[in-house]
């Protein structure tokens, strides 16, 4: 019988092995990182006292995201995943979310939808990868301040629609691990970008920019990306920022594969978010 428990530091191995027979390219760290910002709602599925399936969910106030989400090929179609989606969403929906987000592949929407969840045709994600990032890209602007993290969280929490600074603040305090910049007119903030590097591996993402100046979008994805140069670097890249992709695309990204966005609950997602943070977290 299946039944879902809370995911224990002794499930990371497995969690590891079944997320990558999708080639999610997860590792342990990805795991603890989850489950450190979400201790409750890293979640193994078992079939008596065996590991056979993984889940996980963050919460950000009244927006939540559910990923990682997998079962042993052996044990689907028998209600297993239910099991383990209907477990997650109770599980948002007690910690007081309102909106529950995902990715998911777009042949999994109707799977999704049986659950309630509808796709936001306004945006899928196209996830764009670059094995090592040669070019050298230039940008004329100095993005030398720093704004308060308070100034960093209220802007963003504008456009993602929920205040997600625990991750933001998770993610800047491992300091070795990301870069950040900032933009400003006068003393508005008009965008920011933080990538993470895990090992030799980078993620750039959140990028988010008030939606009248993609311009300044363009110029931070530049800034980070001379960072990171011959790095391997994968970011999540929204259907409606062609600016952005023709960009990427010159400087040797290619597309590997596209999800769609699907919501249980209004989209508070905002236009200014021209990069996802990942595609567990949203
Ligand atoms: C998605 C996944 C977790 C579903 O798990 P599962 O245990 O097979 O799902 P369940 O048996 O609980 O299915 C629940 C319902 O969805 C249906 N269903 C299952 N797979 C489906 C699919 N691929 N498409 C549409 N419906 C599907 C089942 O028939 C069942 O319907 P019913 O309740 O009316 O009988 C599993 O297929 C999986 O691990 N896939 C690989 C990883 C993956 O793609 N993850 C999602 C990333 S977005």
């Amino acid at each position: 019988m299946f039944q879902v428990k809370v995911m224990s530091v002794r499930d990371y191995g497995f969690a590891v092995d079944l997320a990558n027979t999708m080639d999610w390219g997860m590792d342990v760290t990805d795991f603890a990182f989850n489950q450190s910002l979400e201790p409750d709602g890293c979640l193994t599925l078992l079939d008596g006292a065996v590991p056979v399936g993984i889940a996980t969910c963050v919460s950000f106030g009244k927006v939540g995201w559910f990923g990682n989400f997998i079962v042993n090929l052996e044990c689907r179609r028998q209600g297993a995943g239910r099991l383990l989606l209907d477990h997650a969403v109770k599980y948002l929906q007690g910690r007081g979310v309102e909106t529950i987000g995902l990715y998911a592949y777009p042949c999994l929407e109707d799977y999704y939808g049986k659950f309630g969840f509808k796709t936001d045709n306004l945006s899928s994600l196209t996830v764009m990868h670059n094995s090592n990032v040669q070019t050298c890209i230039c940008s004329s602007i100095d993005f030398g301040v720093q704004p308060d993290f308070s100034v960093l969280t209220r802007f963003d929490s504008e456009f993602f629609g929920a205040d997600r600074s625990r991750l933001l603040r998770s993610i800047l305090l491992q300091e070795k691990f990301s870069l950040y910049c900032a933009s400003f007119v006068g003393k508005e903030m008009v965008g920011y970008i933080l990538s993470k590097t895990w090992g030799p591996i980078a993620e750039v993402g959140p990028l988010v920019c008030h939606p009248d100046r993609l311009d300044m979008a363009l110029e931070l994805l530049k800034v980070m990306l001379q960072r990171l140069v011959n790095r391997p670097v994968t970011l999540y890249l929204p259907q409606n920022q062609g600016l952005l992709e023709a960009f990427l695309l010159t400087v040797g990204f290619r597309k590997s594969f596209s999800l769609s966005r699907m919501f249980l609950g209004e989209s508070k997602i905002q236009s200014g978010v021209c990069l996802a943070e990942s595609l567990e977290r949203g």
